[in-house]
């Protein structure tokens, strides 16, 4: 009686630990960051910040709105389903319990910035700090499922990716003209500000258990449908926000080498993203798109005004369009810069690309 009962609670076990072990075949991913990569988090708080209505999500496999501010996956999406991972789903939906821990969490909120003030007109929204105590949470409820060593090991052997920056400047320096944050800074000391805040909070990242971070740095911001509509009479790009680009990027390049070097190893990758969107506003024809300039969804000049809404007008070939709405890319666009992320040369990646590391981290198993 007492064997059987031994043998049955092995069984269980076992069964137990091949199915976990299955369902985390892939290696667990991790999100954080912006509206580059939120998946839904925002459809369930009260902000105004949201993508949960048509025409979003038009090329999506459900033809839903999700909450991706896309026409269809995302750059999280993307990558995920390019390291053989399933999407990980929002941290706010209620589906991510149980076996889905395993596959990672999105904890990424559209609107949310490096700095705590970042975001504010949004009322709702996650920010930074918010989502890493999420993933505390998050790493405690996994270590209930799992074990508090198995849960580390699975930490320690994800992929995380974070997107910050972009809001810090359209929607916080440059939101409007005297901003609070413009009074206080010059534009390079406020750049130097944005730095180390960011490096706190890729330390905390480290300090959590991240062990692989890839981390991209903002697009050309001045070229943005939204800010052609305001800025722009010909179609050129707002020298402001470039030159902020460009500052930015840079010094976020010097600030992850260091880091690295901090911790006597390559946690986090540069993602050149600014160079890679660069190539399609540079040449659109040469990538297979029409214009750069032009959002696909939106209203007045450049489509770049307002929200993308049931109400705006709506390109039919989404895929000849860089640009989705007034600030994000298009899934094709997107696919692009995944694929550089993947494979692309030291011009966009640093220390080196996504899959050198895929190759590297499966042979250390
Ligand atoms: C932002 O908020 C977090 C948590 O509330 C805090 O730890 C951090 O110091 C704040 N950052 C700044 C720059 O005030
Ligand atoms: C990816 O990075 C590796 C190492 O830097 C490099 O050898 C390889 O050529 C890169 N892939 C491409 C397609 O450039």
């Amino acid at each position: 009686m007492e064997m059987s009962l031994t043998f049955l609670v092995l069984t269980i076990t076992f069964a137990l630990q091949l199915n976990l072990a299955s369902l985390a075949e892939g290696r667990a991913f991790f999100v954080f960051g912006d509206s580059l990569v939120d998946s839904g988090n925002n459809d369930f708080l009260a902000t105004t910040a949201r993508a949960d209505s048509p025409p979003y999500g038009i090329d999506f496999p459900s033809h839903r709105a999700t909450g991706r501010f896309s026409n269809g996956f995302n750059m999280a999406d993307l990558i995920s389903l390019s390291i053989g991972s399933e999407p990980a789903l929002p941290y706010l939906n209620p589906a991510l319990k149980g076996e889905r821990l395993l596959i990672g969490a999105n904890f990424a909120s559209a609107g949310v910035g490096i700095l705590n003030d970042t975001g504010f007109q949004f009322v709702n929204i996650i920010h930074i700090y918010k989502q890493l105590k999420f993933f505390h949470d998050y790493q405690w409820r996994l270590s209930k499922l799992i074990g508090k060593e198995q849960a580390k090991q699975l930490v320690n052997s994800a992929l995380v990716l974070i997107t910050l920056g972009g809001n810090d400047f359209v929607n916080n320096y440059y939101l409007v003209p005297f901003s609070l944050r413009s009074r206080q800074f010059r534009l390079p000391d406020y750049v130097t500000y944005l730095i180390s805040e960011y490096r706190k909070i890729l330390q905390r990242l480290h300090d959590m258990g991240a062990r692989r971070v890839l981390v991209t740095g903002t697009g050309p911001m001045g070229c943005v449908p939204a800010e052609l509509a305001q800025h722009s009479a010909n179609g050129e790009c707002w020298p402001q926000l470039q030159l902020a680009a460009s500052l930015f990027n840079s010094q976020l390049v010097q600030m992850l080498s260091s880091l690295n070097r901090d911790l006597g190893s390559d946690v986090f990758l540069a993602a050149n993203v600014n160079d890679m969107h660069m190539d399609f506003v540079s040449n659109p024809r040469a990538y297979g798109f029409v214009t750069s300039k032009i959002a696909c969804c939106g209203q007045g000049p450049y489509n770049g005004l307002g929200l993308c809404t049931p109400a705006s007008s709506l390109c039919s070939t989404r895929d000849t369009y860089v640009f989705w709405d007034n600030f994000h890319p298009s899934e094709r666009a997107t696919k692009i810069i995944v694929q550089r992320i993947l494979t692309g040369s030291s011009k966009y990646m640093k220390p080196m690309n996504l899959s050198t590391v895929m190759a590297i981290d499966s042979s250390k198993v």
